[in-house]
């Protein structure tokens, strides 16, 4: 045990130990006693660590945080530190009505609040489930006090008669089973449990594998950390090693300005091709970034990582699941073929305490059926395209999950002319889909408006619309389709989708009508509507924007502060807020 009590004065010293305040630290301290904890500790000078929980019975994702928590905070103490552990409102992706989306703010200004107005020196961030993830980081980020990530894992692999059955990814296809009558609803419910065969987060490269990966490319974990099924005993000594190193953060003063810089950033979009992550990531990125103050911007997706390759092959975009991942080295495998390469920035630092470079050491592939190495990729230019056009000023397209199929179908040349069928939201779609005066047909392209952060609200993952019944019984799985919404990181449809701005606010998708003609140009990175530019003028002169109807205080508050996805959907007031833990609250 590293004797803490040669340091500078804490933070939390301040609350327990003032004699310049009795009064206050009387009041402080005798509460904090009447738990577990004793006068003696309290005023003993060693750093207060928080442990931010995000698991609970509402949060089954993060659920195993609530065994790790044991571990974690005897790392703590084995390092000197106090372990003070606190809940997280809860951010379950598939369980939150309208969206989980919704509550990522909502719990990224709760840990600001916790971090910024109690006894805390350094905090281990615990996360797993899809927003829990850049929620944890963006108030770390805002506070600016020693942090460190540790995410619950990725379930066990599923698996449904011989097959590996990934998480999400086995509901879409299972979708499309059941839309071509070759299963029933009792084994569409059987495929989908069984992809979840245990504690543990998303085991595909969805959403909350993608940003636990990038957790640890931006330096916020200690490597290795990311990739351990939830269930393995490693995942055990990871949450001990995590809590000890906190303490260890705190007496070196490491905190999130210097971990998450640009270096790190443009380390962390390079993953994410390599990967074949998630589109949920660009928002999540970007408001980690807007909270850590460094500038960022939707278009550096494509500058930085379009031309890289994908390295994992891992479902959606590949074949296996989190159990092979982690045993072919998981996050640090990737960024050593990566840094071999050329590709990484080894002189970002991490919660290590070490650059990239030296934290990574000699690690590379320990399978290269699962990660490939990066002069035989399984797909090249696989990073994101960001497009533009008279539709929005921004939207991503993720190019690794585009079948050979998809792209002989609708991409001859890159270019794809076609006529636009418009849904007002994911209710209209579902009550209209099927209705065969719309004329859906292989010349369509399927829009979703009013789902964006402001519209939805929150921003819904709707926009990997399935094609109609008829077309997917003639062999179409998949048509191309745009969207202000978000969709699921386990998805593998090649959607056009994040569009900025949304329609509710007066972005172009809200002046498109269907029948009307639109020609996409991934060449030239654009989508437009062609109908005459005057008619267009006279769509944009008419347009007024539609009442929204609140269902919740939140709801409300959310829409009156929340930018655009391109932007990170963040509430614009807070990136104002930077670093705050450098003034004291008052007492
Ligand atoms: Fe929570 Fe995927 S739904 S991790
Ligand atoms: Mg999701």
């Amino acid at each position: 045990m590293s004797d803490t009590r040669a340091h500078r004065r804490y933070r939390s010293q301040e609350w327990f130990d003032n004699p310049n305040n009795p009064g206050m630290t009387a009041l402080y301290l005798e509460r904090y006693q009447n738990q577990t904890f004793t006068r003696g500790e309290l005023q003993s000078g060693r750093p207060i660590i928080g442990i931010a929980n995000t698991g609970s019975d509402l949060a089954p994702c993060n659920k195993i945080h609530v065994f790790l928590m044991d571990r974690i905070k005897a790392g703590i103490r084995d390092a000197g530190g106090i372990p003070m552990e606190f809940p997280v409102h809860p951010i379950q992706e598939t369980g939150k009505r309208p969206t989980a989306a919704l509550d990522r703010n909502l719990a990224y200004l709760s840990l600001v609040e916790v971090l910024h107005g109690y006894p805390i020196d350094g905090v281990v961030l615990t996360t797993g489930c899809d927003k829990t993830t850049p929620a944890m980081l963006m108030g770390a980020a805002t506070v600016d006090i020693p942090a460190i990530a540790l995410n619950g894992g990725p379930m066990l692999d599923g698996w449904w008669q011989g097959r590996r059955a990934g998480s999400g990814t086995i509901i879409w296809e299972s979708r499309r089973l059941l839309a071509e009558g070759k299963i029933d609803y009792e084994e569409f419910m059987d495929r989908a449990c069984a992809s979840a065969p245990s504690l543990g987060h998303c085991n595909t490269m969805g959403t909350a594998s993608t940003m636990n990966a990038l957790a640890e490319a931006l330096g916020m974990t200690l490597p290795g950390s990311s990739a351990i099924p939830a269930p393995f005993r490693e995942r055990m000594e990871m949450a001990f090693a995590t809590g000890a190193r906190a303490v260890g953060m705190v007496n070196e003063d490491l905190k999130p300005s210097r971990i998450l810089t640009r270096a790190a950033f443009e380390n962390a979009i390079r993953v994410n091709t390599a990967i074949g992550g998630s589109t949920n990531a660009p928002p999540h990125l970007q408001a980690i970034a807007r909270h850590a103050g460094v500038s960022l911007d939707v278009t550096d997706w494509e500058v930085i990582g379009h031309a890289l390759p994908l390295l994992v092959n891992m479902q959606p975009a590949g074949s296996y699941l989190g159990e092979s991942f982690y045993r072919a080295g998981g996050v640090p495998a990737v960024m050593g073929e990566l840094l071999a390469a050329g590709h990484l920035d080894g002189q970002a630092m991490t919660a290590s305490g070490k650059p990239v470079s030296e934290a990574l050491g000699s690690a590379r592939s320990l399978d290269r059926d699962v990660i490939r190495p990066v002069d035989d990729p399984l797909r090249d230019n696989a990073g994101f395209l960001v497009l533009s056009g008279n539709l929005f000023d921004s939207a991503l397209m993720k190019t690794s999950v585009i079948s050979d199929d998809f792209r002989a179908r609708f991409l001859k040349d890159g270019v794809f002319e076609a006529r636009a069928v418009v849904f007002e939201g994911p209710e209209d779609y579902h009550n209209r889909i099927n209705d065969a005066s719309l004329g859906i047909d292989e010349t369509s392209i399927l829009f979703i408006r009013n789902v964006g952060c402001v519209g939805y609200p929150g921003s819904a993952e709707v926009v990997n619309m399935q094609p109609p019944d008829a077309l997917i019984q003639a062999g179409i799985r998949h048509l191309p389709t745009v969207g202000d919404g978000r969709q699921s990181g386990t998805s593998e449809s090649p959607s056009i989708l994040n569009a900025s701005p949304e329609a509710v606010v007066g972005g172009g998708l809200a002046l498109l009508q269907t029948g009307d003609p639109v020609r996409l140009d991934l060449n030239a990175g654009t989508l437009d509507c062609t109908i005459a530019a005057d008619e267009w003028r006279a769509r944009r002169a008419a347009w007024t924007p539609p009442d929204l109807e609140h269902q919740t205080p939140w709801q409300e508050i959310y829409r009156t502060h929340v930018g655009q996805l391109a932007q990170g959907g963040c509430l614009e007031l807070a990136t104002a807020y930077q670093r705050i833990a450098r003034v004291l609250p008052r007492d």
